[in-house]
């Protein structure tokens, strides 16, 4: 079943497909949802728009991914304004256009452009080189979804986390610091095979033995936590699975034929392992 949620942008890594399983390991009241890499918040979206939640902190340390976030939570009628204006200046010369937008934004990390970059490059995917600048390419089969669509899918998502969303743009580890055992934290940190390789999907690559130094601690301090680690594909795994020393209980969900395997014509599923700690096993099953 898929949630007939508003996505506030295309984001790859997206985990709106598979946020009614991620729910299901949520308890019946979460006061209040912590995501360090909250991406494009699919989970956050998720839980509040099921009464699950109604404080999230949505974090990111991709700072422009930050203050778009802030925008479409505080001014997100302007900003729908400002996408229109970009969106309708392609229609002459797209490539050219987005070439321009996309110069423009690695000089001023403004967030209306990275949310016209997103809807209108190759997978939604955030591409960068060594430079640190966003270098991912058009789309050239679509032009991006249009603006009265962008304008209607802000404003339900600014209408569900108004007043329920704090914002920041930290290194994870930062915002760890700041969580406690009445939090429930879900992580969803770049995946190892994709982010260590030339072209890295996103702005920072993981740090594997940091992220398990990190979740150790949270896990001496009794934080109840989900992460989402190592996309499999078929048979073959992206990277090692997190040390049982952790003790968190690995559970495979699945996220459906990919797309990719499809075109192929085989039929490889592609499984997500979640990683919950026991808390959440014992009495955190969503019942009924
Ligand atoms: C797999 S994506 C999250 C996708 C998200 N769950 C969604 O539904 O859209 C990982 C995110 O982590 C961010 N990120 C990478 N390194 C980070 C760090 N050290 N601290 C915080 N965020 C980081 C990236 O910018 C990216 O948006």
């Amino acid at each position: 079943m898929t949630l007939a949620l508003a996505q506030p942008f295309p984001y790859q890594g997206s985990k709106r497909r598979l946020a009614p399983r991620i729910l299901d390991r949520f308890p019946l009241a979460v006061e209040r949802l912590v995501e360090p890499f909250c991406g494009s918040a699919a989970i956050s979206i998720a839980a509040v728009a099921a009464g699950r939640t109604d404080r999230v902190w949505l974090n990111d340390s991709f700072a422009p991914l930050a203050a778009l976030w802030r925008r479409i939570l505080g001014d997100s009628g302007a900003l729908s304004e400002e996408y229109r204006v970009l969106w309708t200046a392609q229609s002459r010369d797209p490539d050219r256009h987005f070439a321009t937008v996309r110069a423009a934004f690695n000089r001023d990390g403004d967030p209306a452009k990275l949310l016209f970059l997103l809807a209108r490059c190759v997978k939604g995917a955030v591409r960068f080189n060594g430079r640190g600048e966003f270098n991912q390419a058009p789309d050239r089969r679509r032009a991006g979804t249009r603006p009265d669509r962008m304008g209607r899918n802000l404003e339900r998502v600014a209408a569900l986390l108004a007043g329920r969303a704090v914002v920041t743009a930290l290194d994870y580890a930062a915002v760890l610091a700041g969580v406690g055992p009445r939090d429930l934290v879900y992580l969803d940190p770049p995946y190892q095979g994709t982010s260590v390789d030339r072209d890295p999907r996103y702005h920072q690559q993981l740090d594997r033995p940091r992220l398990v130094e990190e979740l150790a601690r949270l896990r001496a301090r009794g934080v109840p936590v989900l992460v989402s680690f190592d996309g499999r594909h078929g048979e073959r795994a992206y990277g090692p699975d997190l040390p049982r020393r952790l003790g968190l209980a690995r559970l495979a969900l699945s996220a459906g034929r990919s797309s990719q395997a499809t075109l192929l014509g085989r039929a490889a599923e592609t499984v997500e392992s979640l990683y919950v700690s026991p808390e959440l096993l014992r009495g955190g099953r969503r019942r009924g």
